[in-house]
């Protein structure tokens, strides 16, 4: 049975687990993956910055890691947004566990009131699983990029040659650095960090974009120094405007790989060679920091048209498309539910009046905002019928649900259940009888699966009588069948 949970990332054996699960599933088939480096990832997850949050989640069997999730949400701008990455090793694939961690992200986001969800997915053929599950999920695909490499150390017959060819730099100086900005170029590298969120393309993908402060700046750079070394290199008019920028990063942890990042030429400074002068000056510094990196990488998109010819002169060759993917989702409320059995077998629901008539429905209800699946479930049984939830939950199903009327002030309800079997017991919660019918429950009853069979009653889910008669003859599924209304 796959069961899927946070990771807490300063469980050092279970972040390493979790991780080399999600190493597996990003590199699996592709030439040179870029995965963020163990120490890097690790730090982030366990040392949460005021401007992001991240969360490890994990697929387990037995307690074993079988797929991972990233999940990430950026807390004062781009509000209605998260960012998805789902990887699973190869050997675990079509098991429904991609799906699964998915579950969790709908619900999670939902929780957050997020409606808006991101990812990436690298390409180097068709087909790709990724881009199947993703397109098998809702997913469009709102921007393309070239992932492009060049390999290291840098061909130096090549930049001879580009430099030759570059020719004198005229009304311009370049200025470089390793590692944080030095402080009389803060103010001119955070406004080209703005412009460069205005200039990047990024297709169809939603996105806010907050000016760079030097604070900003500054804590971002210290963040990221940790991890990373910046190389980089600002280009100035000669009365001291800036005019671009080139950056690079070496990851401190990673030994195989080097990342071309962010390229700017202002649009009034364009024209004059000043990207290709200030790629071979930052090449410099590669050249002086490098370690044992053996590729460098850079993404171009397919429709930048000049930087995809200096991308060709500098010598990059593309091994695979970058794909920015978007799937915008109804605003749902989502709710635990438990299918509660006794030892006879029987299931207890509980009778709502609507005034579409009668529903019998299982006991639960709406998580709020931080609770976990566990809290929310045990509040819920707590309230309505007086039943503790189990510590470990068993997930039985996973129900989505748009359509008026279900919620209100939501568009419908995420609603997940789980097996709670017990002893018999007195059914009576904390909730009195008045404040249960304000919630529209006016009573409850123990069904067996002959009942609910031959019932012509109105349940929630509707295919409630199959899906007992199932559970009771094959027992729970390994991953949440999905059902629908
Ligand atoms: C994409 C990935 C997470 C899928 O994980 P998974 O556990 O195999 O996914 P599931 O078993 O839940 O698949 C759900 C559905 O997605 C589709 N799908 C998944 N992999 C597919 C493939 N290789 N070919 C065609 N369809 C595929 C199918 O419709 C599948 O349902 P089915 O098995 O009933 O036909 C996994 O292949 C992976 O880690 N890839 C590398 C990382 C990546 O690209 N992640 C996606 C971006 S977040």
């Amino acid at each position: 049975m796959i069961s899927v949970r946070e990771i807490d990332p300063a469980d050092l054996a279970l972040f390493d687990e979790w991780y080399d699960a999600l190493r597996a599933g990003v590199v699996a088939g592709r030439e040179a993956a870029l995965v963020v480096g163990r120490e890097a990832l690790g730090f982030s997850l366990r040392n949460p910055g005021p401007l992001k949050r991240r969360l490890a989640v994990g697929a387990f069997e037995d307690d074993r890691v079988l797929g991972a999730m990233l999940f990430e949400y950026r807390l004062t701008d781009n509000l209605d947004t998260v960012e998805v990455e789902i990887d699973v090793p190869p050997q675990h694939r079509r098991r429904g566990i991609g799906t699964a961690l998915w579950q969790w992200a709908v619900r999670r986001a939902a929780q957050l009131g997020r409606t808006i969800f991101q990812t990436e997915v690298g390409v180097p053929s068709e087909p790709w699983p990724g881009a199947e599950f993703a397109g098998h999920l809702g997913f469009s695909v709102e921007h393309v990029e070239d992932h492009l490499v060049v390999p290291l150390p840098y061909d130096e017959v090549l930049l001879d040659d580009l430099r030759r060819t570059a020719g004198v730099l005229d009304g311009y100086r370049l200025t470089s650095w390793a590692g944080v900005c030095p402080p009389e170029h803060q103010q001119a590298y955070a406004d080209l960090h703005t412009a460069m969120d205005h200039d990047v393309p990024t297709g169809g993908m939603t996105r806010e974009v907050v000016p760079w402060t030097v604070e900003k700046l500054q804590a971002s750079e210290q963040r990221i120094d940790r991890s990373y070394l910046a190389l980089v290199t600002m280009a100035h008019t000669l009365s001291g405007e800036p005019a671009g920028y080139t950056l690079m990063y070496l990851p401190r942890g990673d030994d195989s790989h080097a990342q071309q990042d962010d390229t700017l030429v202002l649009r009034e400074h364009r024209g004059h060679n000043l990207g290709t002068h200030l790629k071979l000056a930052n090449l410099d510094q590669l050249a002086k920091h490098r370690k044992t990196q053996r590729y460098l990488h850079t993404w171009t998109a397919l429709s930048n048209g000049p930087m995809q010819k200096v991308n060709a002169r500098f010598g990059f060759r593309s091994i695979e498309e970058h794909r920015e993917l978007e799937l915008t989702y109804p605003r749902l409320r989502p709710a635990a539910r438990a299918v509660v059995l006794d030892p006879a077998d029987r299931i207890l629901l509980v009778r709502f009046e609507f005034p579409s008539g009668p529903l019998w429905a299982t006991p639960g209800g709406g998580l709020e905002a931080d609770e976990s699946l566990r809290d929310g479930l045990h509040r819920e049984l707590q309230e309505e019928i007086g039943l503790d939830a189990p510590d470990e939950l068993q997930h039985l199903w996973h129900q989505e649900v748009v359509a008026e009327g279900h919620a209100t002030g939501y568009d419908g309800v995420i609603n997940d259940y789980f097996l709670v079997r017990t002893e018999p017991f007195t059914v009576g919660g904390t909730l009195t009888e008045t404040e249960l019918q304000a919630e529209n429950v006016h009573g409850h009853r123990w069904w067996t699966l002959e009942e609910l069979l031959t019932s012509e009653a109105r349940f929630a889910p509707r295919a409630l009588p199959q899906l007992v008669q199932d559970l009771l003859e094959s027992g729970p599924p390994t991953t949440p069948t999905q059902v629908s209304l």
